[in-house]
């Protein structure tokens, strides 16, 4: 049985780019649309859409974006094929650790370079080709859904942290989507959220993915888990991630390294769910993942409060990297991928 989500997170309408504003969520769920390029350089840095996949199909319909706008300033064809380019890699450095937006980018530019069209018809094809991505994305995400429910124990409960849901990427998830396809199964399994400080994309659009499609749900803070798997209350864990390198190494957001080890102490199997446009395998490990540094202010407020004395010292990491031996499998759309990481990588690519 597959399961129905109502969520869709990003799509290209006529010629432009409209999206769930993830930064009003749980308050309003509101769409909003994304007319140029430099918007959605803005929209991605400011996380009005976030998450690995998600970003990656807004990167590529940022180029579509600039695209658009180069073709109205009647430059030849090969001056517009040279500053798209050059916008497609400025396009990249608007978030710098998800590959997903790197990886998307990437194919548009493939596009760009090996088109014989004239600009409308460069035009046409990236626009084509965004849409390709997107309609790919959901697909991938359920085949990854229907592998990862395999290792849902019956009845069992998974810990998820931070947001890899529908909300995550164009829909369905990935983490979440093993939720929804176990749940679609067997639907006495629970899901216990990690609130996810400082930007609580757990208690904010994961409890709100669930809730909107009846998956009962638990919130906790992120120091609770430990507790909460040594009274065997947790089954496994699943999370997303934003970049996996050449030897299973992975990012993901803050906190996901913390309870990586905290399930291995427990010993309660640790799964990251990804597709393969997450894994880079141009970096040997996590060492080489670029990590992004936020602002302080995530940190010092919430919803605009002050929670600290002024004069503090903040360091905002976004993301951790989890080393591979805390990390029991991979769920892909081609399916779960087992130590030797390096090995088992080496042999899908
Ligand atoms: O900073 P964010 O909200 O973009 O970080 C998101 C995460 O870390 C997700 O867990 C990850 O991107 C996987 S999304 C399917």
């Amino acid at each position: 049985m597959e399961f129905q989500s109502k969520i869709k997170t990003i799509e290209w309408v006529d010629n432009y780019s409209k999206m769930v504003d993830q930064t009003k969520i749980p308050y309003e769920y509101s769409f909003i649309n994304i007319t140029s390029g430099d918007e959605m350089f803005t929209a991605i840095r400011t996380m009005i859409v976030r998450g690995a996949p998600a970003i990656g199909i807004a990167g590529a319909h940022g180029i579509n974006l600039y695209a658009q706008e180069l073709a109205k300033k009647n430059l030849t064809r090969e001056d517009f094929v040279c500053e798209l380019l050059q916008k497609a890699d400025y396009m990249k450095t608007s978030r710098p650790t998800a590959v997903n937006l790197m990886w998307a980018v990437e194919k548009q530019k493939e596009i760009i370079k090996n088109s014989n069209s004239d600009i409308n018809g460069i035009i046409e094809e990236l626009v084509k080709n965004s849409i390709k991505l997107e309609n790919e994305d959901i697909e991938i995400n359920k085949k990854i859904g229907d592998y990862g429910a395999q290792i849902v124990p019956k009845g069992g409960t998974i810990l998820t942290h931070c947001n890899a849901g529908a909300l995550a990427t164009v829909g369905y998830g990935t983490a979440l989507g093993v939720v929804r396809s176990a749940y679609a199964n067997d639907n006495t399994i629970k899901v216990f959220a990690d609130e996810t400080r400082p930007r609580q994309q757990g208690a904010r659009i994961t409890t709100f993915e669930l809730v909107m499609d009846n998956i009962p749900v638990t919130l906790i803070t992120d120091g609770m888990c430990s507790y909460f798997m040594k009274k065997g209350m947790i089954d496994v864990v699943i999370v997303g991630a934003d970049r996996i390198a050449a030897n299973g190494d992975t990012a993901n957001k803050i906190g996901t390294y913390t309870v990586a080890i905290a399930a291995k102490y427990h010993n309660i199997p640790f799964y990251i769910a990804a597709p393969l446009s997450t894994i880079d395998t141009s970096i040997k490990s996590g060492d080489e993942i670029p990590i992004e540094e936020r602002s302080a202010e995530e940190v010092t407020h919430i919803n605009g409060q002050r929670i600290c004395a002024e004069g503090v010292n903040i360091i905002n990491p976004g993301f951790d990297v989890t080393p591979n031996e805390l990390i029991t499998g991979i769920i892909t759309e081609k399916g779960i991928i087992k130590p030797d990481y390096k090995k088992s990588i080496a042999e899908l690519f």
